[in-house]
């Protein structure tokens, strides 16, 4: 599968796996994958990992309640990236070219941000001080049959599901939906961004279209409560970075060139929080 914005509309979170292994030449062009520098558009450094738990860790895991909606593989991809200003964005951009890459190899993933084992993939990994886990995912082949819990965290988190278009993008301010038509040259990007995951599928990403540009602004949508639990590790900030991935990667490959800059126009954003702006070439 060569086209990304195939790829993209293909992936689903996947947690019940089928126990087959995954072949040498795929875990190979992984592994190249993973070796290959991301290029974070924040420029934080961030590293991958292709791992393999042993049964005792996948029981520690499993008694820890983190892996309760995991089943039928062994094989992790973990990441770590070094603190610092929008490291959660990087990390998000980069894992989810990954996922796209697995995905597009006809892997299935998942993003792990809520209730992981952090220690356990930082020993593996032998992270530093100075890094931090913010997630991870599975790797293997999609069982034929979800399990019930899987279809059970589905619904509860509602992940077929996706808000209006005019719900997530607005023109000129951020009360005025944007309206679209779907020849228009930015709807993919766009509608890409709709489609792509985000812990407990939140879609906390508003963006702003300057009128008469091609000027698009990311803003993060914040629930603060859900956050900032897990301290450093803010999975919405990773969400930002999931979706700069997708407009990113779409806007590429319909030729539509531009480049990540921060220029925060100057508005009324109540408590939406400006992240960065896709300057497309006119
Ligand atoms: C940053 C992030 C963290 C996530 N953490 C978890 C998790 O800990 N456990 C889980 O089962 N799913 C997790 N998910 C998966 C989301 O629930 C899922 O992406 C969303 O419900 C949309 O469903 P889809 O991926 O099938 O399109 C996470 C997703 C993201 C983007």
């Amino acid at each position: 599968m060569s086209s990304i914005i195939e790829v993209i509309k293909k992936r689903s979170s996947v947690r019940t796996y089928s126990n087959r292994k995954v072949a040498k030449d795929v875990q190979e062009k992984i592994q190249e994958h993973l070796q290959s520098d991301c290029q974070s558009p924040f420029g934080s450094q961030v590293r991958f990992q292709l791992i393999q738990t042993t049964e005792n860790e996948r029981q520690e895991l499993k008694e820890l309640g983190t892996y309760g909606t995991i089943k039928g593989t062994h094989l992790f991809i973990t990441g770590a990236v070094k603190r610092g200003p929008k490291a959660m964005e990087d990390f998000g951009y980069c894992l989810e070219k990954i996922i796209l890459t697995a995905t597009g190899l006809g892997l299935g993933t998942c993003w792990l941000g809520g209730s992981l084992n952090r220690s356990t993939f930082a020993r593996k990994m032998k992270a530093t001080e100075e890094e931090l886990i913010p997630a991870v995912t599975p790797l293997g082949y999609p069982a034929e049959k979800r399990r019930l819990i899987e279809n059970t965290v589905i619904v509860l988190a509602g992940s077929r599901k996706r808000k209006q278009f005019g719900e997530l993008f607005f023109e000129q301010d951020l009360n005025r939906p944007l309206e679209m038509k779907e020849t228009e040259k930015y709807f993919l990007p766009l509608e890409m961004v709709r489609v792509a995951p985000s812990a407990s599928n939140k879609q906390p990403w508003r963006i702003m279209k300057e009128t008469g540009t091609d000027i698009y602004h990311f803003y993060l949508k914040e629930n603060p409560l859900y956050n900032r639990i897990l301290g450093e590790i803010k999975l919405q900030n990773l969400d930002i970075g999931i979706a700069m991935c997708h407009f990113e990667l779409t806007a590429k490959e319909l030729g539509l060139g531009g480049k990540w800059e921060i220029s925060e126009p100057d508005l009324e954003k109540g408590n939406l929080i400006y992240i960065t702006s896709w300057n497309g070439k006119n």
